[in-house]
Formats: C-alpha cells, structure tokens, sequence
C-alpha cells in the first residue's frame, strides 16, 4: 500500500473510529499501540501521516503514554486528537494545564481559523469537545488556528513541519466538520491518493491467495456468518475446490438456517461444502446442564472435536483458513500474531492437525469492509446483513437444560418473531431480535380447558456496537400479532413477555 495513514493510539476510546473515518476517505489506515511502534519502524513503513489518538491521562502524569519527540522532526505530517494535540504541545514546549473551569464536554461552538486543515469550513462550527486539560501556552513555532470559549487554543499547527492539533474530537459525527477535516489532513496536508477501495481489495487478494496458496489443500470452518462466508468466497474464487469447507450444524442454529447455509455455498456457489450433522453429539453433551458458562464450554469443545474428526478424515492439509477480522487484532494488542476468535475460531487445532500455516484474508478490515466485500462477491443479502448470531446458538437462549423439543419450540417461536419483523419491514430499525425460551411456567386458558404451559420472552435491541443497548421500540401491533402467532402456533406456549431491559444493567442474550 502506497498510500497509508498511522493511528499512534494512545489508549481513547475512539481509536477504532479514526481508522474507519480515515478508511472512508478510502485511504488504508492501520492503529498501532503507541509503545509497540519504534520512530524507526515508523519511518520504514511509509507512511503518509500520522494521527495521534484522545487518551485519558494528562501529559504530565509520569505514567500517561509518551512518544519520542524525535517524532516531530520525521518529515511525517502529524494530526493530534485531543490528548494527541496535548501531547504534541508538551513535546514540542508548551504548556498545558489543567483548570476545572476549562473542562468542556460536549457539543461546543469553535472558531476556526483560515487554513488547510479547515479548507471549505465556515469560520463557526460545532464540535465535539472532552476535555480537562488544555494547552495554554502553544509551543515555539506553532500558531494557533482555533478557539472556543473556553478553550483559547482549540487547533493548532506549525505548517512548516506539517503538524497539526484539535483539542475537539473530529472522528464523531457530532462535530459538524469533522470529516472534512479529517478529508484536509489526508488529501490536502499528507498528499495522500484515494486507493483503498474494496473492488481492489478483493481482486488483489484473491490474486495473492491464488499466488500463495497454489496447489495447497486449506480447510476453513464455515459457520454461515459473515465473516467466514466472505473468507470461503474469497478463497474459492482463488484456489477453487482446493479450499474445503467443513459446516458444523450443532442443530442450536435457527429455523431451517443450516439448510440456508448448505444450500448458498454448495448449491449456488459450488463450494466444496462439507456438512456434519452433529446435533445428537451436542444434545447428549449438553443433557441435564443448566450452567450458561457449562453449556458455552462444552458446545466450544465439542466444535474443536466434531471439526478435529472430520479434517483427518480429510487427510493431510496444508493452511488452516480462519474468519479473524480488524477489531479482533487490535484487541489482542498481539500485533502479528495469530488471532483465534471465540467459539467458532478452532483454538488448539493447527498443532493437532498439524497445519503447515494459517490463512486470514480479512485481518485488515473492519467489519463494514467485510460486508463490502460479501457484497462484491454476490454473497446473499440475507447473509451479508446476518443479524449477529452466537456461537453457541440458541443453547445461551433455552434457560435452563437442553432438550431437543425446548431447541425446535424456541426455533418455531424465533421464526415467527422474524417474519413479522420481516412483514413490519423493521429489520434495519433493530439490531438484533430474538426469541428465548425462559423456564418460567405459567397457567392460561385455551378454549375451555386450564394449560400450564412455558414462557417466551422477545427481545429487541438497538445499538451501534453491542457494548450498550437499548431495547426497541418496535411497534404494539408488531408485538401483538408476534405474540397471538407464537401461542397459537407453538405448542405449549402460554405466555409471551416483551424484554424492556437496556445493556446496562442487562445483557443482550439472556445467558
Ligand atoms: P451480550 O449478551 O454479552 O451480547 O450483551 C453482546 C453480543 O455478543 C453476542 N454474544 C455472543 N457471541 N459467543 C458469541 O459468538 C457467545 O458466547 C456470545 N454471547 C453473546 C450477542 O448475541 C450480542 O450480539
């Protein structure tokens, strides 16, 4: 890549952000931990400019992250985010300070001065401010081009070197300007060009596998997610029915979904699909647990064994694929090193089966650019837009233990819950939504006679990354009819709860 952007992290909260904001612009952006990247390692890597990510500390607390000032001398254009811009200031001789009666968190007023960096911006914007410190007193060489009310030196930059700062956050989209100025920095400051666009990612990787991995047998577990069906199709246009894949169905997966799953890879794609049907393996390790985290573990183990049994009867192969993504890299913090998900990743495997190397075509994006991706190769817009589905499937959404009647009344029940999402045209307006099977009992009526039957309970939730959620606001009438179907049609249904519970204090799933 000719064209790439450094994220130094200095430990914020929207690190990821910037890199995807940069990525828009469709240019590469990669985060690296500020103290697992040398100021040599830097320079031989080419890059067009650096960002200097938010942080919580205070620059001069003797433990707060620092940088080589060495850094400002390296010919690269640097953008400084809030503590990034702090840091700069202190580097570089200035002051910062910390004042109670500074502090600004929020939407804010600034006042931008004429400048690259703020090309095509009028001269009073809103941005998004969160901040204690500030630099008051900006460093030797550095004027300053911003300010707020409360801050006197809101944006900074010494052009000469090619360094600037924003005490404000322009990654989120609260600051009304922020992608233009983050569009300034990349195009107008660093010089960069538009290169990054996933037509090319996809051509130029299914060019290297095709180069890599010629003549070798790869086996990759397929799960029916997004991320694995994008690896299976990217492979399978490079290296053909070499590439075998092994779908596990633990028969915890919704309604009809594993026929879904055959169906798109085997029949429409042609993929060399293998399928285990191994439910009564699962249900029979699974009898009598009622423990969530049992159940997790044991349904995480057998996968490892069911998958194990079938690569050797596939005989020896070569490359191990794995599904690993961005995000699951830059959480490790294990830079290089191989990743190995949760639950659908086969943790343990490339050392019992012996694999010559491991292959992860999509460790450099994010989850968008995978979806991107999916969509170039013509992946089924059911698959590309898949709700997020545990791996241990509808195990962590049957309180209690594991039958196989509980397993088909919950899928029946879920299934009904989606078609009338589906039929209201909701499917974008929630995140995820689901049906658990409490173990809760309750007495009804039907017809004339007394029932004592199970509880279902719905749930909706909405939210942009899953850490908190709220629940939906999905329409009454979309509830009744879900819940007038589920005890119609469910035997031994007599009850149907909506989940009005946000993340915190409760989970999504229910286990
Ligand atoms: P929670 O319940 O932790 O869920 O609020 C957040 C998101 O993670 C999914 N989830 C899981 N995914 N294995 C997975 O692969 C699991 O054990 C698991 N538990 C929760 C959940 O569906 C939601 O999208």
């Amino acid at each position: 890549m000719n064209n790439k952007i450094l994220v130094l992290d200095f430990g914020g909260q929207y690190n990821q952000l910037i890199a995807r904001r940069v990525r828009e612009h469709h240019v590469y952006s990669e985060i690296k931990p500020y103290n697992r990247i040398t100021i040599d390692e830097i320079k031989n890597e080419g890059y067009k400019g650096i960002i200097f990510t938010g942080g919580p500390n205070s620059v001069y607390d003797m433990s707060s992250p620092h940088y080589d000032p060495e850094i400002l001398n390296a010919g690269i254009p640097i953008l400084g985010i809030c503590y990034g811009d702090q840091l700069i200031s202190y580097m570089a001789g200035g002051k910062v300070e910390s004042a109670d009666n500074s502090s600004e968190y929020g939407k804010t007023m600034v006042n931008l001065e004429h400048n690259i960096l703020f090309k095509d911006i009028p001269e009073m914007s809103i941005c998004w401010m969160s901040h204690t410190d500030f630099i008051s007193e900006l460093p030797e060489g550095f004027k300053r081009i911003g300010y707020t009310d409360k801050c006197p030196n809101a944006a900074m930059c010494d052009e000469t070197r090619k360094i600037y700062g924003v005490q404000f956050h322009p990654e989120v989209t609260h600051t009304e300007y922020g992608k233009q100025i983050l569009y300034n920095f990349i195009f107008g400051v660093c010089n960069c060009e538009a290169d990054w666009k996933m037509e090319n990612f996809t051509a130029s990787t299914i060019e290297k596998y095709k180069e890599t991995l010629k003549d070798q047998k790869v086996l990759l577990a397929l799960s029916g997610g997004v991320d694995s069906s994008v690896v299976a199709l990217l492979l399978h246009n490079a290296i053909g029915s070499n590439l075998t894949c092994v779908f596990v169905d633990h028969g915890l997966l919704r309604k009809d979904e594993a026929d879904f799953v055959e169906n798109t890879f085997k029949g429409q794609f042609g993929l060399n699909l293998i399928r285990v049907n191994a439910k009564d393996r699962f249900l029979i390790k699974l009898a009598g647990v009622r423990d969530p985290e049992a159940k997790r573990k044991i349904i995480g183990e057998e996968f490892i064994r069911v998958f194990e049994d079938e690569a050797k009867k596939l005989g020896k192969m070569d490359v191990l694929a794995q599904g690993t993504i961005y995000p699951d890299v830059i959480e490790s913090g294990k830079g290089d090193s191989a990743v190995i998900k949760s639950h659908h990743n086969v943790g343990g495997l490339p050392e019992t089966i012996g694999f010559s190397s491991i292959a992860e075509p999509l460790r450099d994006l994010f989850k968008d650019e995978v979806r991107e991706v999916g969509e170039k190769l013509g992946l089924p817009k059911d698959l590309v837009w898949r709700q997020p589905f545990p791996g241990p499937g509808l195990a962590v959404r049957i309180i209690g233990d594991i039958t196989e009647e509980k397993v088909e009344m919950l899928q029946e029940a879920d299934a009904i819950f989606r078609e009338e999402i589906a039929d209201a045209k909701l499917e974008k307006e929630t995140n995820q939504y689901f049906a658990v099977l409490t173990d809760v009992h309750s007495v009804g009526v039907m017809g004339d006679a007394r029932t004592y039957g199970v509880t279902i309970a719905l749930r909706a939730v909405t939210t942009d990354d899953f850490m908190t959620a709220d629940w939906t606001r999905l329409p009454y009438e979309v509830l009744a009819k879900a819940s007038n179907r589920i005890t119609n049609e469910v035997k031994g249904v007599s009850r149907v709860v909506y989940d009005i519970t946000s993340k915190p204090p409760a989970t999504v799933e229910w286990e």
